[in-house]
Parts: C-alpha cells; sequence; structure tokens
C-alpha cells in the first residue's frame, strides 16, 4: 500500500481516539513504522506487509493515547534526541527556558558546579553539560529507573554528568547553580489532565502535592538554609510564580520571573545574599 494512503487511514484512526494534531502524528507513525524520510514519504513510497503489521500496532497504540514520545521511544529537547519510556516524563519546549536561565549564569562563571534536581531522562542536565562544557554536572532523581535511563542519555549523548539517586539535593555538599523541574501540579488536579499525561506519564514526576508546591518548598528551604548556591531556578506552571515568590522571599532570597514564549511566568529564580 502507498505510504500516503496508508496516513489517511491511520488519521481516521486518531482522529476517531480524539488524538489531536491526527493528520502530523500519522505521516510520523507511517515513517516510523516504514523507516521513511519526509522526502520518501512524499515520493510515493509503498509498506511493505511487515511494515503495514508494525504500523497497526503503532496506530492501536496510539488511539489508546499513549503518548507519542513513548511509541517512538525518543523526544528531541534543545536540538539533542533523549530516549524516553514511560518511567520519565516527556521533555517539554517550556523547560528549556530552565536551561536558557542556567548557560546564562554559567556564561560568567562557566567553571561552576550545577545541579539538575528531578532529573528524570537527563534533559536539562544533558543539554547544560553539552552546551558548557566547562561547568561540572550533577543529576538527581529519587526513580532509580529515571537515573538509570538518564545514565543511558548522558552516554549516548557523550556528555560527562554524575546522576545520584536521592530525596531533591540531601547528597550535594556545594553547587552553585541549583536547577530544577520538579513535580508541581497539584495532586487533586491530575485527574483532569489529558489521558497522554493522566494515564501514560510517571506520577511520582508529576504529582506536587495538596498545592503542587510541597517540593518546590522544600527545594527552596534546603537551598535557602544549607546549600547556599549562587542561583537556584525552578520551573513553575502558570500561575504558581507569585507563590513561589512570596515563599523565596520570606527566606531572605532576592527573586525574578521568567516567561516562557507563550508569555507564562514559568521560571523563577532565587538568589541568598
Ligand atoms: C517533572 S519531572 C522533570 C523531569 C526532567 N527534569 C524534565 O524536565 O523533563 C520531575 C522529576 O522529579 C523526580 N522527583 C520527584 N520527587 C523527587 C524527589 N523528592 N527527589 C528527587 N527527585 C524527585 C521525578 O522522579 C521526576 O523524574
Amino acid at each position: 500500500m502507498n505510504a500516503r494512503t496508508a496516513a489517511v487511514g491511520v488519521r481516521r484512526q486518531l482522529a476517531e481516539a480524539g488524538v489531536p494534531d491526527a493528520g502530523f502524528e500519522a505521516e510520523i507513525l507511517v515513517r516510523e513504522a516504514a523507516g521513511l524520510t519526509r522526502a520518501q514519504f512524499f515520493s510515493n513510497a509503498c509498506l511493505e506487509p511487515r511494515n503495514a503489521e508494525v504500523l497497526q500496532g503503532l496506530t492501536a497504540r496510539r488511539a489508546a493515547r499513549e503518548p507519542l514520545a513513548y511509541l517512538l521511544g525518543r523526544r528531541e529537547f534543545y536540538g539533542i534526541d533523549f530516549a524516553v519510556r514511560p518511567d520519565v516524563l516527556i521533555p517539554r519546549p517550556e523547560t528549556e527556558l530552565l536551561v536558557d536561565v542556567a548557560l546564562a549564569e554559567l556564561r560568567k562563571a562557566p567553571h561552576s558546579v550545577v545541579a539538575d534536581i528531578g532529573t528524570g531522562s537527563g534533559c536539562v542536565a544533558a543539554t547544560i553539560a553539552a552546551h558548557a562544557p566547562d561547568a561540572t554536572v550533577i543529576a538527581t532523581d529519587r526513580s532509580a529507573r529515571a537515573i538509570a535511563i538518564a545514565t543511558r542519555n548522558f552516554a549516548s549523548i557523550g556528555v560527562r554528568v554524575s546522576a545520584v539517586r536521592c530525596d531533591l539535593a540531601e547528597t550535594l555538599r556545594h553547587a552553585a547553580i541549583v536547577v530544577a523541574n520538579l513535580p508541581y501540579i497539584p495532586g487533586g488536579e491530575i485527574a483532569e489532565l489529558e489521558p497522554e499525561v493522566r494515564d501514560w506519564e510517571p506520577r511520582s514526576a508529576l504529582d506536587g502535592g495538596a498545592d503542587g508546591l510541597e517540593l518546590v518548598r522544600r527545594l527552596i528551604d534546603d537551598c535557602g538554609t544549607r546549600l547556599r548556591p549562587r542561583l537556584l531556578a525552578l520551573e513553575v506552571m502558570a500561575g504558581q510564580a507569585g507563590d513561589v515568590v512570596s515563599y523565596a522571599t520570606r527566606t531572605g532570597a532576592g527573586t525574578e520571573t521568567h516567561r516562557d514564549l507563550a508569555g507564562v511566568e514559568r521560571v523563577v529564580t532565587a538568589r541568598w545574599a
């Protein structure tokens, strides 16, 4: 069967299952099943019977709202491909701002120690290490599976990052820059999320407690009282920046907020004198 004809059928099945952007995803699934480049897809390539079987499986999984990134086993972040599995959060484009904030700080002191707390796939730590080769980068996560996936990503991308399994930053003795995209969704709101997130991404990567900020407050406390980094940068969700700024200010920090491309106050930074 012609690849583009196959994509029309896949698009219909995905649309019926409520998948947003069904046409785009149908093309990706057909190309993945048959190993086609975009150019080959558009030049009337044909699917072998075994490709059609693989496509059927991928389509059924996507129609069950399994995220595309888990089906493909990868997601691009800051121009780098990361292996992802359902044990880790799928990297989001808005998190690239956290990397930008860290890299701007590193330009002032390139040899700094940077800690990425709650590293998941390792996307933040690896990207910082790739763009700031003089920095010493450490990544932590409480999940052993996340640490295993992050460690594989660091090796395949070719960056030197030490991965440590621990609670927040508890094993660290020093870090000049601390970055974190911690779970920040209020527990009671998780049931309302789209199925791709609610049913497939790890709850331990989403649930930030009653108001979403339990882990964020713990990390601010640890940084303010013990680690005292030069900069703490925290990703937050829309509407949380004000509360995080107030909390950090009460610990004696000076704060700033940074907006993402959608205009949302997405990263809060804190510095202690
Ligand atoms: C929102 S995900 C972010 C993953 C990755 N940094 C990213 O931006 O894609 C949060 C991560 O924090 C980890 N985590 C949750 N609680 C933690 C804790 N107490 N200490 C360390 N890591 C934790 C989760 O396992 C998950 O990998």
